[in-house]
């Protein structure tokens, strides 16, 4: 199965990406997680990419599109994947197509701006796992520690409501119009494509993706 998840800042991709990846057993591909991880690394890539996220903006086109076409080509994407993050530009969608990477899925979590402020104000993530957690939404069985590894939770550096807000005005003026792009390739037959309320509660989500997904 291949999955698309689109949405805004803090919609829930990585969230009900964890849910999706332990039930269909197919790997995340978050772009947002490898840059953090490259930023960690200190390669050239990430010194590149810092500046750009914290920032609240946009990684080129050139640099996301290929380090997705090398990913998705290694083994552990042959049944399978789910892109979180990714595409988010028209170009990006438009360079998946003209690679022949097909998608079965494409899901989007609706939620309102002023919501998403709110959540990333609590967020808390496991840089190592890909795990998120809410202070108050999702809390962690200990405060301030992962439920599986036990290792501390960090505040995003992009988590300043200023950068938020503006994360919100570039994926509504970039990232938004996929929204048609895609439905348009539903109404072909191409894709799949379900747009979800991604206010409701993080179980409500897992049961209606259950349903969507088989
Ligand atoms: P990325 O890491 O992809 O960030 P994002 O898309 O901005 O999305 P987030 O990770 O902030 O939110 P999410 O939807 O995963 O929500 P989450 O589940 O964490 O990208 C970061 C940056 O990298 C970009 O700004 C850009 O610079 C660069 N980049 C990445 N990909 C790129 C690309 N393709 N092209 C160019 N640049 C790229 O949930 C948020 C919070 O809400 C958590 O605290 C969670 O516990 C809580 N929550 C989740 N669901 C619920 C619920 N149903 N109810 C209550 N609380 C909930
Ligand atoms: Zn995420």
């Amino acid at each position: 199965m291949r999955i698309i998840l689109l949405g805004a800042p803090g919609a829930g991709k990585g969230t009900q990406a964890q849910f999706i990846m332990n039930t269909y057993k197919i790997p995340q591909i978050s772009t947002g997680d490898m840059l953090r991880a490259a930023i960690k690394a200190g390669t050239e890539l990430g010194k590149k990419a810092k500046q750009v996220m914290d920032a609240g903006q946009l990684v080129s086109d050139d640099i996301m599109i290929g380090l997705v076409k090398e990913r998705v080509a290694l083994d552990d994407c042959k049944n399978g994947f789910l892109l979180d993050g990714f595409p988010r530009t028209i170009p990006q969608a438009d360079a998946m197509q003209e690679a022949g990477i097909d998608v079965d899925f494409v899901l989007e979590f609706d939620v309102a701006d002023d919501v998403i402020v709110q959540r990333m104000a609590g967020r808390r993530v496991h840089p190592g796992s890909g795990r998120v957690y809410h202070v108050e939404y999702n809390p962690p069985q200990v405060e301030g520690k992962d439920d599986v590894t036990g290792e501390d939770l960090l505040v995003r550096d992009d988590d300043k409501e200023e950068t938020v807000r503006k994360r919100l005005a570039i994926y509504h003026e970039q990232t938004e119009p996929l929204v048609s792009y895609y439905q348009k390739l539903a109404e072909q037959g191409t894709v799949k494509f379900h747009s979800l309320d991604g206010t409701q509660k993080v179980e409500a989500i897992h049961q209606q993706l259950s349903e969507l997904l088989g």
